[in-house]
């Protein structure tokens, strides 16, 4: 259907049951070799492998789907898929790099992001500044002739700074450098960056997409043809691909992805709330809470919230830091987020920004409220600040 709303997408992209014996859901194909029957489909193939189906590393109809729905979300030109949110972030940042070019990436990325610009990007000669994430129009000062990637996160993953996606934008143009944002913290439903202005839309869809825990997934949604076919080709050159069944489990995931996200923000909401109450929280580090400072630009920009904000508590030594969260019942420690279940994972933004400081003393703990009964949830978290303060 044309011009259809965001749930109806979510439920009919990338599937044709009519195509498909009437079943609902696409057939997974595992494929490695596909065959041509003439010398003459071969090398037509050879000419466009990127038309249908040439090898499996190139893309087979599972893996189209899947970026076919995640195109029409986003409302992009044309997407590539990735065997993780790092590799889609790595992919992306290197086909739009060369030595000699200079990068701008916001203080506020995701750590292995910044290692891959570190470590891969500027020994291989690409110059890798970092900025202050709410520098906004401001970051025309920082860019250079030379400048061909200006790389967002918003909101950053761990202290959640909105960043001013068409001002930035629109500053980058002036240069000819490209914006590149990862996008996973809003998915395609709370955020559209590529109508904001930015060139392209990096998802690590281990997290909502999938949804579950269970799977590895990326995604790169690219604005225009040109950016597309540059991605397109990083990615064949440098073997990015997912498996067949963690594609599915992708395109099973954003069935219902709305109705998760919506639960995931309703159970975060009331988390912050409570939070914000007790007397160990000294901020609540989350873009709908009216107190944060992005909380104008995200109101602007995006459609919602989702599961994932930080808390930051008072100082306190490590032996009731771990009293606290070593016998939580519900909420797990450990990476990543995004799934069913709920988390926590103490962070240390100091430990790795460069162009910001961050100052403030206290313990900054990161919080993915899952799907479980709100109420249980903030049960657990008020037996583990009872332990804290036992412990002090
Ligand atoms: C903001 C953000 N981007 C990208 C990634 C990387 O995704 P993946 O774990 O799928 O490689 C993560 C993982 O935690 C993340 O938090």
């Amino acid at each position: 259907m044309k011009d259809a709303q965001k749930d109806t997408i979510l439920n009919h992209a990338g599937r044709d049951p009519r195509a498909n014996h009437g079943i609902v859901n696409p057939p997974v194909y595992h494929c490695s070799t596909v065959l041509f029957p003439t010398l003459a489909e071969l090398e037509e193939s050879d000419r466009n492998p990127f038309e249908g189906v040439h090898y499996g590393r190139m893309g087979t109809p599972t893996s189209q789907a899947f970026e076919e729905a995640i195109t029409r979300l986003e409302g992009g030109y044309k997407t590539v898929h990735a065997a993780s949110g790092l590799n889609a972030i790595a992919t992306a940042l290197l086909s739009f790099t060369k030595a000699g070019d200079h990068v701008l990436i916001t203080d506020s990325a995701y750590g292995p992001t910044r290692r891959f610009a570190n470590d891969t990007l500027t020994p291989y000669g690409v110059e890798v500044e970092y900025f202050d994430p709410t520098i906004g129009a401001g970051i025309a000062s920082l860019l250079k002739p030379n400048t061909s990637v200006v790389f967002l996160e918003s909101p950053g993953s761990l202290t959640f700074e909105i960043q001013d996606i068409p001002a930035i934008s629109a500053a980058a143009k002036t240069v000819g450098a490209k914006v590149l944002i990862d996008n996973t913290w809003a998915t395609p439903l709370l955020l559209q960056p590529l109508r904001l202005g930015a060139d392209v839309s990096i998802h690590s869809a281990t997290k909502y997409i999938v949804g579950h825990a269970d799977a590895m997934l990326g995604a790169i949604v690219c604005a225009d043809e040109e950016s597309w076919l540059k991605v397109k080709k990083t990615a064949t050159r440098t073997g990015a691909c997912a498996g067949p069944d963690d594609i599915f489990l992708g395109l099973r995931g954003l069935r219902t992805l709305s109705v998760r996200l919506k639960q995931h923000q309703e159970n975060a909401l009331a988390l912050a709330g409570w939070l914000e109450k007790r007397p160990e929280v000294t901020r609540i580090l989350h873009p709908a809470h009216p107190d944060f400072p992005g909380h104008a630009l995200w109101k602007r920009d995006f459609a919602g919230s989702s599961g994932l904000f930080s808390v930051v508590i008072k100082a306190v030594p490590k032996t009731a830091l771990a009293a606290m969260l070593d016998h939580l019942e519900l909420f797990g420690m450990g990476y990543s987020w995004g799934g069913f279940e709920s988390l926590i994972l103490p962070t240390r933004p100091a430990a790795i920004r460069t162009a910001t400081r961050w100052d403030d003393p206290g313990i900054v703990l990161r919080l993915h409220a899952g799907l479980e009964d709100v109420g249980d949830l903030i049960r657990d978290l008020d037996s583990a600040f009872k332990r804290l303060n036992d412990a002090l």
